[in-house]
C-alpha cells in the first residue's frame, strides 16, 4: 500500500490490501500462538462443534475473540471496504508445516458453501447480491516470509471469474496430503477418526473394517487417498499470470491483510527446512447478511462437514443486523 492510495482505493483496485501494522503486544500474539500450536498438538474438540475443528475458536477462547474483535482491526475493515454494518461470522487457523504443499489459486465469489471439497451448502445470504458482502482478514501469528506459506494475490482478478471444472478432491488444490505430517499408524487411525486428517474433510470411516495390524503405514495412506480420489471437489482451470501481475505479502507475526476472496489467490508451498507457519483468518460480512440459512429448514451441517447448530455471530458496527442469525 504506497501512502497516497487510501486502503479503500487499494482493495477496490487490487482485492486485497496492507499489511496493516500490528496492534496487539507482542506477548498477545505469542500466547495465541502457544494456544493454537496446542490446539494443533493435542486435537481437543471444539466445544461448539463436538468435535477436532480449527474453525472458530474466538467463540470459545475470550483472548482470540478480543484480538478478532478488536476496534483497531474493525477500524482498518470498516475503512477499507466502507461497509456501514459488519459481523465476525467465522475464522479459522491456517496452520503451514515445513514441507507442506501450496493450497493453490482460488476465489470464492461470496457464498462459502464448501465446493472446494464438494459441498454445495450456502453459509451466507446476502441481502443484496450485486454488492460486495464478504471480506476475509488474514493475520499470521509467526513471521512469514516468502519460503513458508507466504499468501499470494493476482492483483485485479477480483473483477473477473475464472472457469473451473470438477476434479477428484486428490488433485484438488485445496488437499492437503497428510503423508508429510503422520509418523505412525495409530496416529493415522486417531486422527482420521476424530476428522483433524484432512481439513475439512471427513474420515471417520475411511479405516472401517481394516486391520491395521495387516497393512503398513504406507498401504492404509494409499487406502486413504484412495477414498479421497473417490470424492469430487471444485479446482480453478490453470490460467496465464505475468511475473508482475501477482504479489506475495511477506508478513510480521500480529500484522495483517485484508482481502476480498472473489479476488485470486494461494499460499505457497512451505520449504522443507522452513518455521511451522500459523495464521488466523477473520470472515466478515454485512450486518444484515442472512448467515447458516440452512438452519432454517432443520439442516444443522455446513458445506465444511461441520454441525453449525451452536454457531453465533458477533456484531461489530452499525445497526440492521438480520434476525434470522443467532448472535453473541
Ligand atoms: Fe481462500
Amino acid at each position: 500500500m504506497t501512502e497516497t492510495t487510501s486502503p479503500r482505493a487499494a482493495l477496490e483496485t487490487n482485492g486485497f490490501v496492507g499489511p496493516f501494522p500490528r496492534f496487539a503486544s507482542e506477548d498477545t500474539i505469542g500466547e495465541l500462538r502457544e494456544f493454537f500450536r496446542d490446539v494443533l498438538d493435542n486435537q481437543p474438540t471444539h466445544p461448539l462443534y463436538n468435535r477436532y475443528s480449527v474453525r472458530d475458536w474466538h467463540l470459545v477462547n475470550e483472548k482470540v475473540r478480543e484480538l478478532l474483535t478488536a476496534p483497531e482491526l474493525v477500524k482498518s475493515v470498516q475503512e477499507a471496504t466502507g461497509a456501514d454494518s459488519l459481523v465476525l461470522w467465522r475464522s479459522k487457523l491456517f496452520e503451514k508445516f515445513p514441507g507442506d504443499g501450496a493450497i493453490d489459486w482460488h476465489q470464492e465469489y461470496g457464498y462459502f458453501d464448501g465446493e472446494e471439497i464438494g459441498g454445495h451448502r450456502p453459509a451466507l445470504f446476502p441481502m443484496n447480491p450485486s454488492g460486495q458482502w464478504s471480506w476475509t482478514l488474514w493475520l499470521p501469528l509467526t513471521d512469514v516470509s516468502d519460503d513458508d506459506g507466504v499468501m499470494e494475490f493476482v492483483k485485479g482478478s477480483q473483477r473477473t471469474s475464472y472457469p473451473k471444472r470438477m476434479v477428484s478432491l486428490t488433485e484438488s488444490g485445496a488437499y492437503v496430503d497428510p503423508r508429510n505430517r503422520i509418523k505412525s499408524k495409530e496416529e493415522l487411525l486417531t486422527r482420521a477418526k476424530n476428522n483433524s486428517l484432512i481439513l475439512d474433510i471427513d474420515t471417520r470411516r475411511v479405516f472401517d473394517g481394516v486391520d491395521p495390524d495387516r497393512h503398513s503405514l504406507d498401504d492404509l495412506f494409499d487406502l486413504l487417498t484412495e477414498h479421497c480420489a473417490n470424492l469430487l471437489a471444485v479446482v480453478t482451470e490453470p490460467f496465464e499470470v505475468g511475473p508482475d501481475d501477482t504479489q506475495t505479502m511477506p508478513m510480521k507475526a500480529g500484522e495483517y491483510i485484508i482481502f476480498t476472496e472473489r479476488c485470486m489467490h494461494r499460499s505457497r508451498a512451505s520449504k522443507p527446512d522452513a518455521r511451522l507457519r500459523l495464521a488466523v483468518n477473520a470472515r466478515y460480512t454485512l450486518g444484515d447478511t442472512w448467515v447458516y440459512p440452512q438452519r432454517a429448514t432443520g439442516d444443522t451441517f455446513d458445506g465444511s462437514n461441520l454441525d453449525i447448530s451452536g454457531h453465533k455471530c458477533i456484531p461489530l458496527l452499525g445497526e440492521g443486523f438480520n434476525q434470522a442469525n443467532a448472535y453473541l
